[in-house]
C-alpha cells in the first residue's frame, strides 16, 4: 500500500488563539513528527481573500500563522510546510475543476447556504454580498486536496461537506477523463478537544471570546482571569464538568493532575486559585514557543526561506500532477 498522505490547510485570518491550539495545531504538529506518513501542511492564502479583503490584516495573518506553527515545533524537514499562494498549480488546478464540478453541488454548500439565507432573512438580494470566490471555496479546496493525491484529512466538523465534495469532484473527474486522482476521506478527531471560550461557548473569533496563544504572559494571565465562572464561594464544591476553568485545565494537564484538580474543585478551591494554577499550567508548556515566536517574527527572512523551501519541495508533487490534468482534458503541445 502506499504510504499515507495527510494534508491540511490553514486559512490565513486571524490571530491563533488557544482553541486552534488545542484543537488543530498540536494535534498537527505531533502527527508532523510521525516519520510512517506523509504530511502536508499549507497557509490556505488564496482562502483568506475569501473571507477578508483587508491586505494588511492578510498579510500579518500570514506571517502570525507561519510564526506560530514554527515556533511550536512543526517538523518541516519531515512535513511539507508551504504557502497556497506559491504553487500556481493550485489556481490552475482550480479552474480545470471548475468546469467539471457540478453548479448544483455547489448551491449544497453550507457557508454559501448560510449566506444565501442570512440574505433572504434581511430581505436582501439573495446574492447580495456573496462573490464568486465565496461560491467556488470548495472547488479551490478540492485543487488543495487532489492536487497532492492526500487520502486523509484532518478537519473540524464544518469543514467534512467540503472534504466530501472534493470526493465527489475526483470521481467525476476520474470518470470522466483518466484516473488521475485519489478520492480523500475527512477524518475527525472526537478525542481533542473542543475548548470553551472567555463566555463558555466554543473557543471562536466569531464570538470574540478566545484566549490568544502568544499574547505575553501578562495578556495571557488577564485573559485567564476573564474566564466566565460562578459566585461560588471559596470552601464551596464546583462542579468540574461545568467549568471552563476545568476544561482549559485538562486540555494542559496530564491524566494525574487532571484528577488532582477535579478533587481540589470537589473540596472547594477558590476560583482565583484555580485560575491562578491554570494561568502557570498553561504559561510553561507556552512560554518557550513563545520566545520563539518573537524571534521568527523578528526575521522574516527565515520564514519566508523555509516556505520557499516548502514550496519548491511542494512542487515536486503539483507540477507533474498538472501535467497529467492538462493531458487528460486535452491541454497539451502539439505533437
Ligand atoms: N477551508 C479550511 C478551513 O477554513 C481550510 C482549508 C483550505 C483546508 N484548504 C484546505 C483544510 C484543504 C483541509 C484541506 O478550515
Amino acid at each position: 500500500m502506499a504510504r499515507q498522505r495527510v494534508l491540511t490547510g490553514i486559512t490565513t485570518t486571524g490571530t491563533p488563539h488557544l482553541g486552534n491550539y488545542v484543537g488543530a495545531i498540536r494535534p498537527a504538529i505531533a502527527a508532523s513528527r510521525d516519520s510512517s506518513i506523509d504530511s502536508f501542511f499549507f497557509m490556505a492564502d488564496y482562502h483568506a481573500l475569501i473571507k477578508c479583503q483587508d491586505p494588511a490584516l492578510v498579510r500579518q495573518s500570514s506571517k502570525e500563522i507561519a510564526a506560530t506553527w514554527l515556533a511550536l515545533g512543526l517538523d518541516t524537514e519531515q512535513a511539507l510546510f508551504y504557502r497556497q499562494s506559491d504553487i500556481p498549480e493550485i489556481p490552475e488546478l482550480t479552474w480545470v475543476l471548475c468546469c467539471n464540478a457540478a453548479k448544483g453541488l455547489m448551491n449544497r454548500a453550507h457557508a454559501y447556504k448560510a449566506a444565501v439565507q442570512a440574505n433572504e432573512e434581511a430581505g436582501e438580494d439573495p446574492d447580495f454580498g456573496i462573490t464568486m470566490g465565496l461560491f467556488s471555496y470548495p472547488v479551490l479546496m478540492a485543487a488543495d486536496i487532489l492536487m497532492f493525491n492526500a487520502h486523509k484529512i484532518p478537519v473540524g466538523r464544518d469543514q467534512i461537506q467540503h472534504v466530501e465534495m472534493a470526493r465527489d469532484i475526483a470521481q467525476r473527474f476520474n470518470h470522466n477523463f483518466a484516473e488521475v486522482f485519489t478520492p480523500p476521506e475527512a477524518v475527525v478527531d472526537d478525542s481533542v478537544a473542543v475548548l470553551r471560550g472567555l463566555d463558555g461557548r466554543k473557543m471562536s473569533k466569531s464570538y470574540n471570546n478566545t484566549i490568544p496563544l502568544f499574547a505575553g504572559e501578562k495578556a495571557l494571565r488577564k485573559s485567564i482571569n476573564k474566564i466566565k465562572t460562578n459566585l461560588l464561594e471559596p470552601g464551596e464544591p464546583k462542579d468540574p464538568d461545568d467549568s471552563t476553568v476545568f476544561q482549559v485545565w485538562a486540555a494542559f494537564a496530564s491524566a494525574d493532575e487532571t484528577a488532582r484538580m477535579r478533587a481540589e474543585f470537589e473540596n472547594g478551591i477558590a476560583w482565583g486559585e484555580a485560575k491562578k494554577q491554570l494561568f502557570e499550567l498553561v504559561n510553561a508548556e507556552l512560554s518557550p514557543a513563545r520566545e520563539r515566536y518573537q524571534q521568527l517574527l523578528d526575521d522574516p527572512a527565515h520564514v519566508e526561506a523555509v516556505l520557499q523551501r516548502g514550496a519548491e519541495r511542494a512542487r515536486e508533487y503539483s507540477v507533474p500532477l498538472m501535467q497529467r490534468v492538462r493531458e487528460a482534458v486535452g491541454i497539451a503541445p502539439m505533437r
